[in-house]
């Protein structure tokens, strides 16, 4: 039996496991890198899987040796790096090989090297890979842009490495050239938002209902157990586990409160707006995180204005049932910019299928993703999350423990931008008649923009311009 082969330059911390995931399942790797040293010493920590893996000393003996066509993954920077070694490796290839940038790349630079590689009769495939090194070594989720014939060369390949959820891959073509890539960019936006909400939810049940930090972790864990089951629960129940083992302090006490961040939320959001949406829970999450950054300055303002909080006293199956409400919404969120995007780039993405490959592998792996594959199969009024007859329940229930956690904790003196944004969501969707007259009216009476009336057709001005 022949294995299938495939090729893989950058051996940092995901494409050394992304290699060994391979070379567990079958699939005769070749590797290479940058700084070949790096090599040498892959191959050593490999142990008995680096007979399934062959390493190169560069770039060109690592092309010559595969089968063509070839498959050539590149688990490097997607940025300016990704255009110099795609300016390396063009002249090396031939007709038909296939180059798979598997970073986090803007999916409109996968866009312009697609079409770069098409002229020369090469195919260019953007993959999202998500799951950290954890998932890269066991079992990532990966959602694919590219051609037909580049998947049917993938698939084989992907499927094997890819997690599974009760035996269905966790990989899928999404689409086209930057298709995959964009999916990837939503789903870290998404995670970016449901971070954010259990850290709010952490503060105000730690420093508002005055909850040991043990006691936050213990009730997280529960919340594992139940509907609001997620790997980011999960984490997040167990980092608030840990002490400092000289002072016994909470280890969550010792880091930092400055988040860092690499761009993907931030390219979740400027799409949005660009596609005439916007993803308010991921902007607060955006926003929380820039915040965050300033912290002299936050120090600055608490000496002058104080930094006092009320004590809040809230039930633990309230804060429960007002993030399932704000998850659903959080998700509905991120699909409607998958939907805008697919249909303003013609990608026909096929959100059930999405719902589907992001069950496992990948960090915002949740239960509720499940309901959300079968949301889609249902077709929700208008392919709208929210609106989905499968989440009445949930959010009948879930907004009105919504509304009061925001009400309280905002009373009482606690930032929850991600909850506070998912109520504002809400609020405003569920308005047939909304605030828009007079922002037209306006918009008329300084710039004679015009508008249309209730009760008749055509395009009017207000009686201040007669
Ligand atoms: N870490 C994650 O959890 C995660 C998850 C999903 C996706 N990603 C994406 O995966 C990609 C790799 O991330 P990583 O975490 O594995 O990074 P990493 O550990 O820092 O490794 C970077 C790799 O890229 C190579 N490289 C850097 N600059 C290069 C250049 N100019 N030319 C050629 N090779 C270059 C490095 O080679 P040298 O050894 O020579 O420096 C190294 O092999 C990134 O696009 C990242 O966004 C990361």
């Amino acid at each position: 039996m022949t294995h299938p082969t495939i090729g893989l330059y950058g051996l940092g911390t995901m494409g050394a496991a992304l290699s060994l995931n391979m070379a567990d399942n079958g699939i005769q790797v070749h590797v290479a890198n940058r700084t070949a040293s790096a090599v040498l010493r892959f191959m050593e920590g490999a142990g008995p899987l680096a007979e399934k893996i062959v390493g190169h000393q560069n770039l060109e003996g690592l092309i010559s040796a595969l089968p063509q066509p070839r498959l050539l993954v590149a688990m490097i920077p997607s940025t300016a790096p990704m255009d110099s070694f795609l300016d390396d490796v063009i002249p090396q290839l031939a007709p038909g090989d296939t180059v798979i940038d598997a970073g986090n790349a803007d999916f409109h630079s996968t866009r312009r090297r697609s079409e770069r590689l098409a002229q020369h009769d090469l195919h260019f495939v953007g993959l999202g890979v998500s799951g950290g090194e954890e998932g890269a070594r066991n079992g990532p989720s990966m959602m694919m842009g590219g051609s037909e014939a580049s998947w049917s060369g993938l698939k084989q390949i992907l499927t094997r490495i890819a997690a599974t959820h009760e035996g269905d891959p966790c990989v899928d073509r999404c689409g086209p050239d930057g298709a995959g890539h964009f999916v990837k960019t939503v789903h870290n936006g998404i995670e970016y938002a449901d971070m954010q909400m259990i850290a709010e939810v952490y503060d105000l049940l730690r420093f508002g209902a005055g909850r040991d930090v043990r006691e936050v972790s213990g009730i997280l864990k529960s919340w594992n157990e139940g509907r609001l089951e997620s790997y980011l629960m999960e984490i997040s129940g167990e980092v608030l586990s840990y002490a400092d083992a000289p002072t016994n302090l909470p280890f969550i006490d010792l880091i930092m409160d400055r988040a860092g961040q690499k761009g993907t939320g931030r390219w979740t959001v400027i799409e949005a707006v660009k596609l005439g949406q916007s993803a308010t829970m991921i902007e607060a999450a955006v926003a929380a995180r820039a915040w965050s950054a300033e912290k002299p300055l936050r120090g600055m303002a608490e000496e002058t204005f104080g930094a006092d909080r009320a004590d809040l006293d809230l039930d633990v199956g309230l804060l429960e049932r007002a993030m399932l409400a704000a998850r659903v919404l959080e998700y509905a969120q991120g699909f409607r910019i998958l939907a805008a995007a697919s249909e303003e780039y013609a990608w026909n993405l096929d959100p059930k299928r999405i719902a589907e490959i992001w069950r496992a592998g990948c960090i915002i792996r949740a239960r509720l993703l499940d309901d959300i594959a079968g949301a889609f199969a249902d077709g929700p009024p208008e392919g709208q999350l929210f609106l989905a007859p499968r989440f009445g329940g949930v959010l009948m229930e879930g907004i009105p423990a919504l509304r009061e956690v925001v009400t309280r904790a905002g009373q009482a003196g606690y930032a929850t931008p991600v909850l506070s944004a998912a109520l504002t969501f809400w609020d405003v969707m569920r308005q047939g008649r909304g605030t828009a007259s007079l922002i037209q009216a306006q918009r008329d009476f300084f710039g004679r923009h015009g508008f249309e009336r209730t009760d008749q057709e055509g395009d009017f001005h207000g009686p201040w311009w007669t």
